[in-house]
């Protein structure tokens, strides 16, 4: 067995985000997102759960950090919820909130663990969303104010931003099928979310360099390495119509690239075209300083007409996990040595990777050795697309403890350590040892 060292300097981290950890939903002032709404309405979240009190994180935060600081973490991604700071969005600003994410972030420097600041993980104040959400132009503007606050009141301690956690998820899932809050189903209101979020990101960015503040800030976006199912004309345009659909729609405006003209004209084409005003392309545009990849499968495409965009999942061919999707390690390397080609070698972090696999405890410990050898594989890859020139600087696992995993409520591990949701003990899995070794080594075996 050889050992995959990594470069130097190379930082290993975790990902979690405020609703799936935090609870204390209604503390110390904390506004209602869309989320809170969303999940305590019936049929939504499976088995009616929550995030009312979820890994309870809020009060148990130092205790957390003390398990970030045994495993080795280097650094650490978090979500801030926008409505425990800003209750209703806009306007009154909660300081007791602001207070909670001082404690954390000083937390974290204490331990010398470099902190990750997602403005944005999916939990909308439910005020915005009362108003229209990312439907309405106006969210613009409000989440540049959210952004300048925490730039100025985080930005000296705080030095890693990403604006918007998935845009591809919470526009698609939140808008069109509606499985994820605000639970709309509706072509237009989604033509106008994505729009709008990208145009959000974009301000976000332009407040953070007119903040004078130090440091760097980027987007992180949802991905799949798609592989054409056979390697016919047709299947390859097919692949290509995926990557624009759920790929290029997302990363391509940001980039200075525009809207694929493909998915522009389904949208038109359907009374739903992305509302664009002059200067929106150029604010998107805005230049940032890295990519956030989160990446978890792989999904062969093969043609198809059903659905008017032309492509469609192919059968799997490997083991599915307990998520659905399939068992590839390979993907990781694959699609970040795409996505490095693609828009011309972009600084890269991995703002999530992980496994989902619901190993139960059993006497006192927890084997989780599919989700070791998976991290394994993803990381050999990984290390290989690093080799070929990709510029990854960072891997954050995702996720440091078990949590609420959205529609799926708590049916769903992603943990490094198991939540015991009854009592709220934690328990290192076998998968937590073992990143412990590959952050000491700074390598995986291959
Ligand atoms: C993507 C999301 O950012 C995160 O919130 C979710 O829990 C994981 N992937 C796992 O599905």
């Amino acid at each position: 067995m050889t050992m995959l060292e990594f470069p130097q300097g190379f930082q290993w981290g975790a990902a979690t985000a405020s609703y799936q950890i935090e609870g204390a939903h209604n503390e110390d002032d904390r506004g209602l997102s869309i989320w809170d709404t969303f999940s305590h309405q019936p049929g939504r979240v499976m088995h009616g759960e929550n995030g009312d009190i979820a890994c309870d994180h809020y009060h148990r935060y130092e205790q957390d950090i003390a398990l970030m600081a045994e495993l080795g973490l280097q650094t650490y991604r978090f979500s801030v919820s926008w409505s425990r700071v800003i209750p209703f969005g806009t306007g009154h600003v909660n300081e007791k909130g602001l207070a909670f994410y001082d404690r954390l972030i000083d937390a974290l420097l204490d331990r010398g663990i470099e902190p990750a600041l997602t403005l944005y993980h999916w939990d909308l104040p439910q005020a915005l969303q009362d108003l229209g959400g990312w439907a309405n132009r106006e969210i613009v503007e409000a989440f540049a104010g959210y952004a300048r606050l925490l730039f100025e009141r985080y930005g000296d301690r705080v030095s890693r931003w990403i604006t918007l956690n998935e845009p591809l998820i919470f526009t698609q899932f939140g808008h069109r099928s509606g499985v994820m809050a605000p639970g709309i189903r509706s072509l237009p209101v989604t033509a106008r979310a994505v729009h709008h979020a990208l145009l959000a990101h974009g301000r976000a960015v332009q407040a953070f360099r007119e903040s004078g503040r130090e440091g760097e800030i980027g987007i992180t976006n949802a991905n799949t390495s798609y592989e054409p199912a056979d390697d016919t004309p047709e299947t390859l345009r097919a692949t290509e119509l995926a990557r624009d659909f759920d790929t290029r729609l997302y990363h391509g405006p940001v980039y200075g690239r525009g809207y694929p003209e493909s998915v522009l004209a389904y949208y038109a084409a359907r009374d739903a075209a992305l509302p664009i005003l002059p200067g929106d392309l150029e604010v998107i545009a805005a230049p940032t300083d890295f990519l956030g990849v989160n990446l978890y499968s792989r999904q062969r495409i093969e043609a198809s007409d059903d659905r008017g965009v032309g492509y469609r999942n192919a059968p799997p061919t490997l083991p599915l996990l307990d998520m659905g999707y399939e068992a590839a390690p390979h993907a990781l390397g694959d699609f970040v040595r795409w996505v490095t080609k693609e828009y011309g070698r972009p600084r890269i972090y991995i703002t999530e990777n992980g496994v989902c696999d619901n190993t139960e405890l059993a006497g006192g410990r927890v084997d989780d050795q599919l989700r070791i050898d998976l991290l394994r594989g993803f990381l050999a890859g990984l290390h290989g697309a690093i080799a070929d020139g990709a510029d990854v600087r960072a891997y954050y696992q995702w996720s440091l403890m078990d949590n609420f995993e959205w529609a799926f409520g708590y049916s769903k591990r992603f943990g490094m350590v198991w939540t015991d949701f009854a009592t709220q003990e934690r328990v290192k899995k076998a998968s937590a040892e073992w990143y412990a070794g590959v952050i000491r080594r700074n390598g995986v075996e291959g």
